[in-house]
């Protein structure tokens, strides 16, 4: 028996690639972007379920989670999105993983690594056109394009920038950003040079920016079954994929005047049913849900008494007579006709859905469902 766990519906996932694509004209295709674990749901299963549904491209952060996939089977290409370091040229190549170059000096080492590979190796380019992150800069990209080293072995494959500000109230920057973009193809273009793939739209900007969508598109978090389009931007009909459950532990009755758990932040203003349930920050359930989150039991709110403990969490049940030993109990997801959604978990400890999803810690078994 595992009391903590979290599901994860794939027939959600499936509804939501097909509201992505219902915004791509059928040119355009979607490279699922599955790093950290496919934002905590489980890479391996995610990547596989989504390659059944015809996903032919994924992305993830690191190297390392690249193996992991390969490891797993997955055959379809894979892009590293996050820095490439020399130390881990001899991996990617072992494992047919698809660099991103952000920065011009890996280059000659990539290149001597490939001689000794029998096909063209490919390569993505990164520019930075606002993100202030990873990427070659407008002014460097010219002496990139036309080095003799980006012909052979290695061959670009696709270029790609990253938007800062999709979900942005205003869609300027992100205008911006696509000018810089377009002046760089034209770089491109001018050199006679033909990529096949150009990416750039995350899950705000599939939405939102149509120009953006290219040859292909990098969603994450809507496939997930969550956005952070601002109110103004017609949502689409997303379903959350992913349930996080635990089970009653014990069940006890303080007095008026009890305290609850480190520091006694709680103190019990009636006699107070509490139920104690085994997950806690170490399963990635924020602290600062302390006395402010809520959970699902028996179809109603019952509200975090006390500081979450890094395995445990007390709520109070005594308008709940009926509560038993062994109850289940939801802390993101639906219950009855009341549900708890990461967003709103989110918006409790003001972070973003992303992060309350990614955070979800590697002793929670994932169960994966069709329904
Ligand atoms: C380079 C890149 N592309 C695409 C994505 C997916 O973004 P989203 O989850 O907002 O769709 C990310 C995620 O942070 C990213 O870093």
């Amino acid at each position: 028996m595992v009391p903590t766990y979290a599901t994860v519906n794939l027939t959600a996932l499936a509804h939501n690639l097909s509201c992505i694509t219902g915004y791509l004209s059928p040119s355009c295709k979607v490279l699922a972007v599955v790093k950290a674990n496919a934002y905590g749901h489980g890479a391996v299963t995610i990547a596989h379920t989504l390659a059944k549904q015809g996903v032919e491209r994924f992305a993830v952060a690191s190297l390392d989670e690249g193996i992991e996939l390969r490891q797993a089977g997955l055959t379809a290409p894979i892009l590293i999105l996050g820095a490439l370091f020399e130390e881990q040229i001899v991996d990617l190549m072992a494992h047919r993983l698809t660099p991103v170059v952000s920065d011009g000096r890996i280059l000659p080492a990539l290149a001597k690594a490939v001689r000794a590979h029998p096909a063209p190796y490919q390569i993505h380019l990164k520019v930075d056109t606002g993100m202030g992150r990873l990427g070659l800069s407008m002014d460097e990209l010219p002496a990139i394009l036309d080095a003799q080293i980006l012909r052979s072995p290695l061959q670009i494959e696709g270029v790609m920038t990253h938007l800062a500000d999709a979900d942005g109230e205003d869609s300027a920057f992100t205008e911006r950003q696509l000018g810089a973009f377009h002046a760089m193809l034209e770089q491109v273009r001018l050199r006679g040079l033909t990529l096949p793939l150009v990416h750039v739209a995350n899950s705000a900007a599939i939405v939102r920016f149509p120009e953006a969508h290219f040859s292909l598109v990098r969603p994450g978090i809507m496939l997930y079954g969550y956005h952070t389009l601002p109110a103004s931007v017609r949502a689409p009909a997303l379903k959350p994929v992913l349930s996080l459950r635990t089970t009653i532990a014990q069940l006890r009755t303080i007095p008026q005047g009890g305290t609850v758990s480190y520091n006694k932040t709680f103190v019990a203003k009636r006699p107070t049913r509490i139920a104690v349930l085994p997950i806690g920050y170490a399963d990635g359930y924020s602290r600062q849900l302390s006395n402010r989150g809520f959970v699902l039991i028996q179809g109603t709110r019952a509200p975090i008494i006390g500081l979450v403990c890094m395995d445990m969490i007390m709520v109070d049940v005594t308008d709940l007579p009926s509560v038993q030993i062994g109850e289940t109990v939801t802390l993101i997801g639906q219950q009855g006709t009341e549900s708890i959604g990461a967003d709103e978990v989110a918006g409790l400890i003001g972070t973003i859905p992303y992060e309350v999803l990614c955070g979800i810690g590697s002793r929670v078994p994932r169960f994966y469902e069709s329904t």
